[in-house]
C-alpha cells in the first residue's frame, strides 16, 4: 500500500501520521514566518529528480525541464545548474528563463499559437530550438529569421496518432488535437518539405508530446514507434534527422490509486523502444531529448493551509475549509484529481489519540461549490480551526495554474533544505491584485 510518507518528499518527517517537518524545518516555524497558504518546495527532492533524469538517460540524452509545470526563476536556475535544457511555452516563460540566466541556446520554444512578438523575441534572443507547430508559423518564422539574416534551428511538432490513457484535457498525441502536424493526414511530411524549402530555417528533427500524467509505457512506446516512421520518411526525402524530442508526460503518484513508474523504469523502457525502432526503420540514432515537467517539480512540492470554518452536516458530510482554494489549487476542480492530505504541525486542539480516521471534504474559500481540494478524505485526526493541513505532490501545475479568482492574493513559495528556507516567490498582496485596475473617471 502507498503511504503518505511515500507521496510527500523524502525529507518530510511525520509523528504518527502528522507532518512535522520538511527540509529539516518545523512546519509551524515555516508558517509563522511565511504564513499560509504556502507552497513549499523541497530542494533535495527537486534537484534529486533532475539528477535521476540525467543519470537514468545518460549523458547523450538532453533533458529539458518543462517550465510550464513550475515556472519560477529560482527553479529554472536550479534546472540550468543541473545541466538541463529548458522548455518554454510562451514569451513569459522565455522571459523567466532569461531572468534565470539560462543559456538561450539551451531553450526549446513551444506553442501552438506563438505570436509574431514571441517569435521575434525567440529569434533575437537566439533560442536553441523553436518547435514549429503549424504551416502559418513556418512562414512567419521564416520571414522573421530571413529579415534579420538569422538562421533558426527548428523541430516540427508531430502528432503521432497515439491516444494515451489520461485525462482528455491533457492528451495531445491523438489526431484530433490543436497541437502539431498530424502524421496520419500527411501533414508532418508536408511540413518537413516546406521547412526545408523556406529561407532562415534549419530543420534539425522532430518533436512529439503525447500528453501528461501517463503511466503506461505502451503509450510512450507507440509514440517512439510512430516517430521513427516519420524520421524514416524524412530521411527518404533527404531531410536531416539529427534530433528526436519525445516530450514529457511521465505520471506521478498523487494518491494510493496511482501506480507511477519510476524515472529509471521510464527511461529504461523509452531507451529500449528508441533503439528497437531506430533499428527497425534503419534510421541512425538521433540525439534524443525528453521534456519532463510534472515528474520533476510535482513530488517536490507541498502546500500548507490553515483550517478555518468547519461545517458538520449530520448524516451528510463535514466540510473543512482552508484559507486557499481552487485559486491556488485548480487540479482537483478542473480534472477531478485526487491528492494526499496530512494534518501538519503540533496543533492546539482536540486530536484525541485513537479516535480513528475522520472522513471530511476539504474545500477552499473561493466562492463556488466546485471549490473542492479533496472529496471524502480520511484524516487521522479531528481538525479544528487554526490547525494546519498539508497537501502532497503539489509542486507541478499548482502555482503554475493559480489565479486571482475572488481577488485572492496568490501564495508565497519557499525552497527548503537542511533546516533553512529561502523565498522563491513572495506572497501577493491585495494591493498587487487590484493594482492593474484602472478606475474610471466618472466626472
Ligand atoms: N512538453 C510539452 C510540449 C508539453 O506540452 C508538456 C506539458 C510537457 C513537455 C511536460 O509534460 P509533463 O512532464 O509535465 O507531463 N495542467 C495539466 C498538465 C498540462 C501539461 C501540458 N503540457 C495538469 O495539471 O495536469
Amino acid at each position: 500500500m502507498t503511504t503518505a510518507g511515500q507521496i510527500f518528499p523524502r525529507s518530510a518527517a511525520f509523528s504518527g501520521e502528522r507532518l512535522m517537518r520538511i527540509g529539516g524545518i518545523d512546519v509551524g516555524d515555516l508558517v509563522a514566518e511565511y504564513g499560509t497558504p504556502l507552497y513549499v518546495m523541497d530542494r533535495a527532492e527537486l534537484v534529486g529528480r533532475m539528477r535521476s533524469y540525467r543519470a537514468a538517460f545518460g549523458p547523450d540524452v538532453g533533458i529539458a525541464y518543462a517550465a510550464k509545470a513550475l515556472c519560477v526563476t529560482g527553479v529554472l536556475q536550479l534546472a540550468a545548474a543541473e545541466g538541463m535544457h529548458i522548455d518554454v511555452a510562451s514569451g513569459g516563460e522565455l522571459r523567466a528563463a532569461q531572468r534565470a540566466g539560462v543559456d538561450m541556446a539551451r531553450v526549446i520554444f513551444h506553442g501552438n499559437n506563438k505570436s509574431v512578438e514571441e517569435l521575434e523575441q525567440a529569434v533575437e534572443l537566439g533560442v536553441g530550438r523553436v518547435v514549429a507547430d503549424s504551416f502559418a508559423e513556418l512562414s512567419r518564422l521564416s520571414a522573421i529569421a530571413a529579415e534579420r539574416g538569422r538562421d533558426v534551428a527548428i523541430l516540427l511538432r508531430v502528432t503521432p496518432g497515439v491516444e494515451a490513457k489520461t485525462h482528455a484535457f491533457v492528451r495531445t498525441g491523438h489526431d484530433d488535437s490543436k497541437f502539431g502536424f498530424t502524421m496520419s493526414a500527411g501533414l508532418a511530411t508536408q511540413a518537413a518539405e516546406q521547412a526545408v524549402a523556406l529561407p532562415g530555417l534549419t530543420l534539425v528533427g522532430a518533436h512529439c508530446h503525447i500528453g501528461s500524467q501517463i503511466f503506461e509505457p505502451e503509450a510512450f512506446d507507440a509514440a517512439a514507434s510512430a516517430m521513427f516512421g516519420h524520421l524514416a520518411e524524412l530521411r527518404a526525402m533527404g531531410a536531416p534527422v539529427e534530433e528526436l524530442n519525445l516530450g514529457g508526460g511521465l505520471g506521478i503518484t498523487y494518491g494510493a490509486d496511482d501506480i507511477a513508474p519510476s524515472i529509471q523504469e521510464y527511461a529504461a523502457k523509452l531507451l529500449s523502444s528508441v533503439e528497437r525502432e531506430a533499428d527497425r526503420h534503419g534510421v541512425p540514432l538521433p540525439r534524443l531529448f525528453v521534456e519532463p515537467g510534472r515528474s520533476i517539480a510535482g513530488p517536490a512540492g507541498v502546500t500548507l493551509y490553515t483550517v478555518g470554518t468547519i461545517k458538520d452536516i449530520p448524516g451528510v458530510r463535514t466540510y473543512v475549509s482552508v484559507d486557499g482554494g481552487l485559486s491556488d489549487h485548480l487540479r482537483t476542480a478542473l480534472y477531478g484529481s485526487r491528492y494526499t492530505f496530512a494534518v501538519a504541525g503540533d496543533g492546539e486542539h482536540d486530536h484525541a489519540p485513537g479516535a480513528g480516521q475522520r472522513q471530511v471534504t476539504i474545500v477552499g474559500k473561493n466562492c463556488e461549490s466546485g471549490d473542492v481540494l479533496g472529496r471524502d478524505v480520511a484524516l487521522a485526526a479531528k481538525l479544528a480551526e487554526g490547525d494546519l493541513l498539508a497537501v502532497a505532490a503539489t509542486g507541478a501545475y499548482g502555482h503554475a495554474m493559480a489565479s486571482n479568482y475572488n481577488n485572492l492574493p496568490r501564495p508565497a513559495m519557499v525552497l527548503v533544505a537542511d533546516g533553512s528556507a529561502q523565498l522563491l516567490v513572495r506572497r501577493e498582496t491585495i494591493d498587487d491584485v487590484v493594482a492593474r485596475d484602472v478606475p474610471l473617471d466618472l466626472g
